[in-house]
């Protein structure tokens, strides 16, 4: 029997497969059209103290082998979580990851104290970087901010933690560092790169705010490379790999880079049962290779001489 389970930190997960926050939505929508139940767990829309509307469209631009998003972070609100969105996802038998965005340390520790109280979450995946909104929070950029915001949350909540990560700094890793000497039992990386695209034709950027998250398959080189120098460097704290994946191939190099898990994002929007394609194939591969355990393929990768 293929044992695909994995864990992080007390969240166990029946499968490493995930839904990238901000791609899926709260589930709602998915419900049906994929079995939720299947998932290794589903990874909601960033949710913030009050209802965001997010930015003025256009927020959404293709580029070659990816997509610009300037989303803004719109969601309900915590309220509407609790109150709507929980209930809903609680009839499925999958554990939820709330990814949480605030503008202080003060917004995360409501937020996880609100979350933990309604029972509304098996995990929290703590959005330190919002690189789509004016005046964002800047905790991913710097380790001492980092350090302040995780370790707060620590004494706030014992659900489990996972520390999304920037990539858009100069090294992950000493901010990958504050997180995990604060407490985080996991990383989630990475979020998507800052970049902007112009009309040639009208003279225009595309995006109303100017500037997006780039995400997809043009990313998964950059998120590979960041995986695996954070598993080199914490090769105890599980990290849940993301950027680019479009099926089972793609989440084999994140485990063999040092994943424990991985998040299918972009993916979704081309094909919403992607994620579920995703898993098929490392099922699928790991027959092929007569892997029977998952974990064995953590961080497995071998120098191209070796
Ligand atoms: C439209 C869109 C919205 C996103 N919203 C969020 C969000 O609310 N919070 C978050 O932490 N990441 C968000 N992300 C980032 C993804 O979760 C993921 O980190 C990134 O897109 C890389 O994975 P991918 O290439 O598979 O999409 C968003 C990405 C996209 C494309």
């Amino acid at each position: 029997m293929t044992h695909l389970s994995v864990k992080i930190g007390t969240l166990d997960l029946r499968n490493p497969v995930m839904t990238a926050s901000g791609t899926f939505g709260f589930g709602v929508e998915m419900a049906s059209i994929i079995d939720l139940n299947r998932l290794g767990a589903v990874v909601v829309k960033s949710t913030s103290r009050e209802m965001r509307l997010g930015n003025p469209t256009p927020r959404i631009t293709e580029t070659p082998s990816g997509l610009l998003n300037a989303i803004g972070l719109q969601n309900g609100g915590i309220d509407n979580y609790i109150s709507e969105k929980a209930p809903f996802l609680r009839h499925f038998n999958v554990p939820i990851i709330v990814n949480l965005v605030g503008y202080s340390v003060d917004d995360y520790v409501y937020l996880a104290q609100r979350i933990t109280a309604a029972g509304a979450a098996d995990a929290l995946e703590i959005n330190i970087s919002c690189p789509n909104v004016k005046h964002g929070c800047d905790f991913s950029v710097d380790p001492l901010l980092t350090f302040e915001l995780i370790d707060a949350l620590r004494k706030a909540t014992p659900l489990p933690l996972i520390t999304k990560l920037s990539p858009n700094v100069t090294s992950i890793l000493p901010i990958a560092r504050a997180a995990i000497e604060a407490g985080t039992d996991g990383l989630a990386l990475i979020n998507t790169l800052l970049g902007t695209a112009i009309d040639a034709r009208k003279r225009r950027f595309k995006l109303a705010n100017v500037t997006g998250g780039l995400s997809g398959p043009a990313i998964k080189p950059v998120a590979l490379r960041m995986v695996w120098q954070a598993h080199q460097a914490f090769p105890d704290i599980p990290i849940v790999g993301m950027g680019g994946i479009t099926n089972g191939i793609d989440a084999v190099e994140f485990l063999l880079a040092g994943a424990t898990a991985v998040a299918v994002g972009t993916a979704t929007f081309v094909n919403p049962a992607a994620s579920l394609g995703v898993l098929d194939g490392l099922e699928a591969y790991m027959d092929e290779y007569g892997i029977d355990d998952v974990r064995e393929l953590i961080g497995a990768v071998k120098a191209i001489d070796d």
